[in-house]
């Protein structure tokens, strides 16, 4: 989502006559867009922000923003440790940032804007499109009203609130137009979707009504909470010709007592019958997962039944954080602390066992024809492309760079920790479309 909001606000910000730059020494105006949900990533901010000061003792026109959640979190804050900085703006207030940037280049001062509107302005603006991007994202919903106990973004992003379906459908529609092939429908729990609107309509309905328009080769999203994955959608996969063969469902733990007290609203044994009843309806799918531990009062045994729940369930990836406590949440101060080294134990631990996991789906693919999407040259060093299959598995192999953007057939021959090496076979739905 954050990586969406910095896409719009290139958009936002073209017909003032800014244009992006990979060279930060060049830019007039540099836009820092932050993230709090773990405590790393808010950490990276300062340094980040140090690198760029240097910069603007050398070129008196720069002007420094921050915006995203940390911004929101942290407001006025920010001048404090970093006195520098221009401008600070909230997750609400996107849409204002051409009349805020035309504030700071007539004036000198200082912009703090933290406001929250009951309709967030920014969901529907397009994002700029990447040069030469194949895949891209939309986003369909912003916002949660999960209030899991350790997460930030309910309190900073603030209630979900979903885009009309015809409004989403124009904006993919447009990007099929100009050669997207992949979208990926962003929220924070797209599960959720429609249930903001006047009108009655559900995610199963979006994605049917995607899966027709012409031209948009690839169906994914995320993020899904496992308590509202309804049985429409699971129906989808398979049902609906272009939805990829991939979830990504995060359990977070597979105790009961941990779900409980992260108040996430459903057991280890209903999140094991979702998956099951994904793999009855479509056999062979992908699944992904986010796990937290060291989350408050997670004792051994508590770790040990997350240990059970993969090895049984076997995710094809797993995202694996040590729990960070972050201000503002209903876990602050929760009693049963976890110990730092018991957290750092715990997450080895499972990153060992999740690694076999990957390299034992991976060697699955071997000898099978994969349908893979070029996206470009592979970033390996060779000569190879690369592309994803339907699964979400990176797929390196000789080619040219004439297949970008093509669906092709790759048979697999050889797989590592974290992608696949194939061979093309044939041109399959290439010029199809
Ligand atoms: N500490 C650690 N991990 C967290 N996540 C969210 N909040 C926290 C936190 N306070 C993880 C969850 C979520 C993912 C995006 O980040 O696993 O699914
Ligand atoms: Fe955070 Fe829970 Fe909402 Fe996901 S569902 S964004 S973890 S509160």
């Amino acid at each position: 989502m954050n990586v969406q909001d910095a896409e719009k606000m290139a958009a936002l910000l073209e017909p003032s006559g800014y244009e992006t730059t990979d060279d930060p020494g060049r830019a007039d105006l540099i836009l820092v867009n932050t993230c709090s949900i773990r405590e790393k990533a808010a950490q990276k901010i300062y340094s980040q922000l140090g690198r760029f000061r240097t910069l603007k003792e050398g070129n008196p026109r720069l002007r420094i923003g921050v915006g995203g959640c940390l911004a929101q979190q942290w407001g006025d804050r920010f001048f404090r440790r970093a006195p520098y900085v221009d401008l600070v703006f909230g997750t609400h207030q996107i849409h204002r940032l051409p009349e805020m940037v035309g504030e700071l280049e007539r004036t000198r001062g200082r912009i703090v804007e933290t406001g929250f509107y009951d309709r967030v302005r920014s969901l529907g603006i397009p994002a700029q499109l990447a040069a030469g991007a194949v895949g891209t994202f939309v986003t369909i919903m912003q916002g949660c009203n999960n209030f899991c106990a350790y997460c930030v973004v309910p309190h900073l992003r603030g209630r979900e609130e979903s885009r009309p379906l015809p409004e989403i459908l124009r904006e993919v529609e447009m990007l099929a137009g100009h050669g997207i092939r992949e979208v990926t429908l962003l929220g924070q729990n797209v599960n959720s979707y429609g249930q903001t609107l006047p009108e009655k309509t559900d995610f199963a309905e979006l994605i049917g009504a995607i899966g027709k328009v012409s031209g948009m080769e690839r169906i994914r999203f995320t993020t899904s909470h496992p308590k509202d994955l309804s049985a429409r959608l699971i129906a989808c996969f398979g049902g609906v010709a272009s939805l990829c063969e991939h979830i990504h469902l995060p359990v977070q733990s597979g105790s009961n007592r941990v779900l409980r007290r992260m108040n996430r609203g459903y057991t280890a044994a209903a999140y094991r019958e979702k998956v099951a009843a994904l793999r009855r309806a479509c056999p062979g799918i992908s699944i992904t997962s986010d796990v937290i531990v060291g989350f408050p009062g997670e004792e051994e045994g508590d770790f040990q039944e997350t240990l059970e729940l993969m090895r049984e369930i076997r995710f094809d990836n797993l995202f694996s954080f040590q729990y960070s406590e972050r201000e503002g949440t209903a876990a602050v101060g929760m009693d049963r602390p976890v110990c730092d080294s018991v957290k750092r134990e715990r997450l080895r631990m499972l990153q060992a066992l999740q690694e076999e996991h990957t390299l034992e789906k991976n060697r699955a693919c071997v000898r099978r024809l994969e349908e893979v999407l070029v996206e470009g040259p592979s970033r390996n060093g060779s000569e190879d492309m690369t592309g994803r299959t339907r699964g979400n598995r990176i797929v390196n192999f000789p080619g040219t760079t004439g297949l970008i953007g093509k669906t092709i057939s790759v048979r697999i021959v050889e797989a590592f920790p974290h992608s696949l090496r194939g061979e093309m076979e044939e041109r399959g739905g290439a010029d199809v479309h």
